[in-house]
């Protein structure tokens, strides 16, 4: 009797406060509604390993919280975007409009991210990119309520010219996929190289996701430049560096790349992978503590190394624990939320990285080579490198 009492005595003094205005979110939160977190990645097709490392790495940054985001349950909703950017706006419309979901995270291809970021203009969505480096979702399409945890396109290629000319690699090849990623890298590297005094023989590229590398690698072999440099990822850049091997150009002609070459991939490229040096913004070998700690744990979790598609998953979900805990989880007050995550300092295994105004990290590059299996970091290619988002506008 005592107990139920004391239980209507509380709803009628949570009622008279709700109705004044002065509890109605922590009346929510107290309900128990969750947070709806929409997963949008690649779980087949060529990128499919990069999309399951990302959800790994984020879910390891929410469990790290005991599973909950500003002290809210959480539920998950997810989407295969198969990196088909036809079907990008569909997709993020599933999580968005059907789900409802109150933050996005994804994805990989950055022909998919232009769709997400459509979506994500139009609905007002907090959107976090864990991978894709298209340069227009944080340069002349930036919006307040979009922040990338990952790289612009541009950023890793641009320090990668300056170490080919000091090894004496003058004349370069450039090979990519036909699409914005490499398209964007390679004008990072044409910046750098040209700048470093490098000259470029040719630019090659190959539809996306075509792994048929033959007729490129003949072509390269008769132009003899003195190295070659890339962008490729996941499953095709395992198959363009056994082909690059196979057709004998290994040992010949140096190959290097933007990171994402030989990241997540080293096991099944094997020895084709030796030697390949690359810049980019993490490293398997970094020597500080929170990289030591995420290695560990997420080899013990998931019984494999994790790669930087892993960390920046961990660091979108670091970004959106942080932001989540300043509004006490409540999503809805957007301007406090936007300010804590554009504000924030994200203890990284890549290093501390902040938020530039266009919403992408300010990070080292780091040049490594592929020894014993491992990216090992032989130096820092550029010093905490801002991408400002050329024609980016916050309104
Ligand atoms: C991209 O499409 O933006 C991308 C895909 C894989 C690795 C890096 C970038």
């Amino acid at each position: 009797m005592t107990s139920r009492r004391l239980v209507l005595t509380r709803s009628a003094a949570l009622i008279g406060a709700a109705t004044s205005g002065l509890l109605l979110p922590q009346l929510a939160r107290a309900q128990g509604n969750k947070i709806r977190v929409g997963l949008m990645l690649p779980y087949t097709g060529t990128y499919a390993q990069l999309g399951v490392a990302i959800e790994n790495g984020f879910r390891m940054a929410i469990d790290e919280q005991g599973g909950k985001l500003g002290g809210r349950e959480i539920e998950y909703f997810k989407v295969d975007d198969e990196s088909e950017p036809p079907k990008g706006v569909e997709n993020a419309n599933k999580l968005v409009l059907r789900d409802k979901v109150d933050v996005l995270i994804g994805t990989v291809h950055s022909g998919v991210q232009m769709g997400i970021q459509k979506v994500a203009r139009d609905t007002g969505v907090l959107s976090i990119i864990p991978n894709a480096g298209v340069l227009a979702a944080t340069g002349g399409l930036c919006a307040p309520n979009v922040f990338r945890a990952s790289f612009s396109n541009s950023q890793p290629t641009r320090a990668l010219g300056a170490p080919m000319v000091k090894a004496g690699h003058k004349k370069a090849v450039w090979i990519t996929w036909k699409y914005s990623a490499g398209d964007e890298a390679y004008l990072g590297f044409k910046e750098g190289f040209l700048a470093a005094g490098g000259t470029i023989v040719k630019e090659i590229a190959v539809p996306f996701p075509n792994v048929e590398f033959q007729a490129q690698l003949t072509e390269i072999a008769a132009l003899n430049p003195d190295a070659v440099a890339c962008f490729f990822a996941g499953g095709g850049a395992v198959k363009f560096m056994k082909d690059y091997a196979a057709a004998g150009l290994k040992g010949k002609i140096p190959l290097y790349g933007s990171g994402f070459l030989t990241e997540g991939v080293l096991d099944a490229a094997g020895a084709a992978a030796d030697g390949v040096t690359t810049t980019l913004h993490y490293a398997d070998g970094l020597d500080n503590a929170k990289n030591k700690a995420f290695r560990l744990a997420y080899a013990k979790q998931f019984k494999l190394q994790p790669d930087v598609y892993a960390v920046q998953g961990y660091d979108s979900g670091q970004l959106l624990v942080l932001g989540a805990n300043a509004v006490k989880g409540d999503l809805s007050n957007k301007k406090a939320l936007y300010a804590a995550m554009g504000g924030a300092t994200i203890d990284s295994p890549r290093g501390k990285w902040k938020m530039s105004k266009a919403h992408n990290p300010i990070q080292d590059i780091y040049l490594r080579r592929v020894e014993n299996g491992e990216n090992k970091v032989i130096g820092v290619a550029a010093k905490q490198l801002v991408d400002d988002g050329p024609g980016c506008k916050m309104t």
